[in-house]
């Protein structure tokens, strides 16, 4: 069993969680920057729908302090990449997934022109990646609509939103696409229906309708726009290679009873959509029978079916973090996943989080995926959240993070094995930051510690784990050593 030898390894992070500085260099409010850190919350709470309201984000445009908006601050990523862009580099990173802040270059998501000292910034973390040998694997968009998009018209639910960020897309191509070949359009493109504020920058209350309706023409919008944005890509830069992002929320039947069988087809049929629009090119037959049912209707206008068909993506990408499972019995346990509350399966393991945790998952999702489509995959996010203690000596013992790795590489390893053509794999994250989906520092991702609390105590010193040197042994040795 052995990777191909251009196999990618790396790891992943995000604009909003890592960068902070939100009210530097000329940058404008993101949804994020107002999203709150709630503590003492049951971790069921951060899988459900809970929104944004008028009176909220008004509250925090009011309040300049970034004490209960972490995300403000992330963990300054903004100033300190150089130091570790080095970590990533000592870890032996052939890849760093990154995105870019869309109001960065354009503060509220309307000007005519990006500003420049946002341009400068991504400018100067792409030559340096390229300096250290790190490939920059560039999200346009990861959860920070502009705030000022939301506030004026849902954002992604109004058309016009489309035309926007091909402007902002258009600049990044240009002014990047010297130093970045591969590019993803849009973070878990699914999330929308999960989480419309964070990845849609709608504000429920101002929905007009059902927001589920609102939520399917968001995510239409945001079809057609990866879709032109990819044609714009490969006009531009006719060798570079434009992928979709899923979150691979592969779902088992609790039992073997037909109801649970199709009660589980149909969650999954949700699920494909996304991928069979972004890498199929159109919207399925089944897909659209069932939102027909479900009373929405997808706004097809001029040219969308023409753009969708002829601009598909180039690669699939994926987050894997866990799966569901589906059971038409109401009163079983359930527990929570990313940003989901699903059945418990009784074989799995679960985090302090409640996600549970499923190696041979992956195993199944990238065979799933790829006799689907046939197209190549880059697995752009997998990893554990914990609470990670610094002892006496300073050091962090994360041996269950390892496992949770080995685990998975192993099944990741399987699936080359039987075929699956897999280009890379970035792990999330390599380094702690704040969490998405409950704005948390203590839930910790990375083989890099940094010294922050929930409410931003620390000094932000960044100090390598037992991982650290577990990983950097995995790249050396090409998954070939897993011990
Ligand atoms: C993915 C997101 O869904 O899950 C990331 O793309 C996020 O932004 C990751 O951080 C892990 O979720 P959380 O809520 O533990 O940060």
């Amino acid at each position: 069993m052995a990777l191909p030898d251009t196999f990618l390894w790396g790891g992943a992070i995000a604009a909003n969680q890592a960068e902070g500085a939100w009210n530097v260099g000329g940058r404008g409010p993101a949804v994020t920057d107002v999203n709150t850190y709630k503590p003492n919350v049951d971790p069921r709470e951060y899988a459900l729908h809970h929104t944004n309201t008028l009176a909220s984000i008004e509250a925090a445009i009011s309040d300049p302090d970034d004490t209960y908006y972490p995300k403000r601050r992330g963990i300054d990523f903004y100033h300190r990449y150089p130091e570790d862009l080095a970590l990533f580099a000592e870890l032996g990173f052939g890849v760093l997934r990154v995105s870019i802040a869309w109001t960065r270059l354009y503060p509220t998501g309307e000007e005519l022109e990006p500003n420049e000292e946002g341009v400068a910034y991504y400018l100067a973390l792409f030559e340096e990646m390229r300096r250290l040998g790190i490939e920059p694997l560039v999200t346009l968009s990861h959860y920070d609509p502009p705030l000022a998009l939301a506030l004026k018209n849902n954002c992604w639910v109004d058309r016009s939103t489309i035309e926007l960020f091909e402007r902002f897309s258009r600049t990044c191509f240009e002014r990047f696409g010297h130093l970045v070949s591969r590019w993803l359009s849009f973070n878990e493109i699914d999330g929308i229906l999960r989480h419309p504020f964070t990845s849609g920058g709608i504000i429920d209350e101002t929905v007009e309708g059902s927001l589920e309706q609102a939520c399917y023409t968001a995510l239409h919008h945001q079809f057609v726009a990866s879709a032109r944005v990819t044609r714009t890509l490969h006009e531009l830069w006719p060798e570079s290679q434009m992928g979709c992002m899923l979150t691979m929320l592969t779902t088992y039947p609790r039992t073997c009873h037909p109801d649970d069988v199709v009660a589980t087809q149909e969650k999954e049929r949700l699920l494909w959509l996304c991928t069979d629009v972004q890498a199929g090119g159109a919207y399925p037959r089944l897909a659209t029978a069932l939102l027909e049912r479900k009373g929405v209707t997808v706004p097809f206008a001029e040219d969308d079916v023409e753009v969708l068909r002829d601009h598909t993506v180039d690669y699939i990408s994926f987050s894997y973090y866990m799966t569901m499972t589906e059971s038409v019995q109401p009163d079983v346990e359930r527990v929570p996943g990313n940003t989901v509350l699903g059945v418990k399966n009784p074989y799995l393991e679960s985090s302090e989080w409640g996600w549970q945790i499923d190696p041979v998952g992956l195993r199944v999702s990238l065979i799933d995926l790829y006799d689907r489509y046939g197209k190549p995959l880059f697995i752009v996010e997998n990893g554990l959240g914990m609470r990670d203690e610094v002892t006496e000596d300073g050091r962090i013992h994360d041996d269950y993070r390892i496992d949770y790795f080995r685990a998975h590489f192993r099944e990741m390893i399987r699936a080359v094995d039987e075929g699956v053509e897999l280009l890379g794999y970035t792990s999330w994250a390599p380094i702690d930051f704040i969490s998405a989906s409950s704005s948390q520092m203590s839930k910790r991702y990375g083989f890099i510690h940094v010294d922050q609390d929930d409410m931003g105590g620390g000094t932000l010193e960044r100090r390598r784990k037992d991982s650290f040197t577990w990983y950097q042994k995995v790249i050396a040795t090409n998954g070939a050593d897993l011990s």
